[in-house]
């Protein structure tokens, strides 16, 4: 069953980011204890965990020392990126990952902190990566995924496309197209998606035709799997989604699904989904283990619920 699999490489990837997060202690105790708060609630991991399998499907080397420290790295940006989203300023929610969010359990500057904390953790973390090579070879490639992990997690990317998810709240809903709704989604959550994918790939020495081929497939995965969340923000169950529904309207977003429907948002979920899977056919590893869980793991976000 897929949905085991996955749990069972949650939980292994849970211990992983768990050997990298601070201590807490010292006068700036308080930040680290909403740091670790924050990314103890849980979450899916999907971003490491397509790390990872993407490296493995690639046949990389020596995970623990290469590959480790930019799994719990992307999962610490992608939880900033929430205990942002968060905040009184911007979404507003009070509930992420089945328990208070960040801001709401320890006040809002704790909040903007955590997370400015959380984003620069997430850098001193990838950069252990080179104290464990002096090979040339290798240090090319931790460089190569630093300035992926950097672009798409700023204006080129996720910060980018928050940007332009504020932005868009202050029109009324015939002046947000769906061209603009396509930027958002595309750097506001499908930049880190094909970060995840690239980086797994570099990290094993995969070569340029197919760092790009595993871009596009975050695109259509990341696209999916925003409007799958815009759907969810209409006909989820907050308790197996462990965030508030509702956000999006409340907040007088234009989402996916306000634009098209339900019904024709559900389509193109599935046909950006298939798009991805045949894509991903075409790479040499996909045929391996570690392929056919990708397979699998991407097709399974096509009917989640949380
Ligand atoms: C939530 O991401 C924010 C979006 C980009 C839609 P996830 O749905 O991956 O959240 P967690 O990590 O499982 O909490
Ligand atoms: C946020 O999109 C994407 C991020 C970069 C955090 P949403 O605002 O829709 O994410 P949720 O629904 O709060 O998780
Ligand atoms: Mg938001
Ligand atoms: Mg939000
Ligand atoms: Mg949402």
């Amino acid at each position: 069953m897929i949905s085991e699999d996955i749990g069972k490489k949650a939980k292994i990837i849970d211990n992983i980011i768990e050997s990298f997060l601070p201590k807490e202690e010292g006068p700036a105790k308080t930040v680290m204890e909403a740091m670790n708060y924050s990314i103890h609630a849980g979450g899916k991991r999907l971003r490491p965990m397509l790390m990872m399998e993407t490296f493995l499907m690639f046949a990389g080397e020596d995970p623990e020392k290469v590959l480790y420290p930019f799994m719990a790295a992307i999962e610490m940006i992608h939880t900033y990126s929430l205990c942002h989203d968060d905040l009184p300023a911007m979404d507003n929610d009070e509930y992420r990952r089945g328990q208070k969010s960040t801001h709401a359990m320890f006040g809002e500057a704790m909040g903007i902190l955590a997370g400015d904390a959380l984003l620069n953790y997430a850098f001193e973390t990838a950069l252990s990566a080179f104290d464990t090579t002096t090979d040339a070879n290798r240090m090319r490639r931790i460089a190569y995924a630093l300035s992926v992990l950097a672009k798409k997690a700023g204006i080129y990317g996720m910060v980018g496309g928050q940007v332009v998810d504020i932005k868009a709240e202050e029109k009324s809903a015939d002046e947000v197209t769906m061209d603009t709704i396509k930027f958002i989604h595309e750097n506001k959550t499908a930049a880190m998606i094909e970060s995840s994918l690239m980086i797994g790939a570099i990290l094993a020495g995969a070569d340029d035709a197919d760092i790009k081929t595993l871009e596009r497939i975050g695109s259509d995965v990341g696209l999916a799997f925003q409007i799958q969340d815009d759907i969810l923000d209409v006909t989820g169950d907050e308790k197996a989604l462990g965030k508030p529904v509702g956000s999006d309207e409340a907040n007088g977003k234009t989402t996916y699904v306000s634009l098209v429907g339900l019904e024709k948002a559900k389509e193109d979920v599935a046909a950006l989904s298939s798009n991805a899977l045949s894509e991903l056919a075409c790479l040499e590893g996909s045929v391996n283990e570690h392929g056919i869980f990708l397979k699998d793991l991407i097709a399974s976000l096509t009917y989640r619920d949380r």
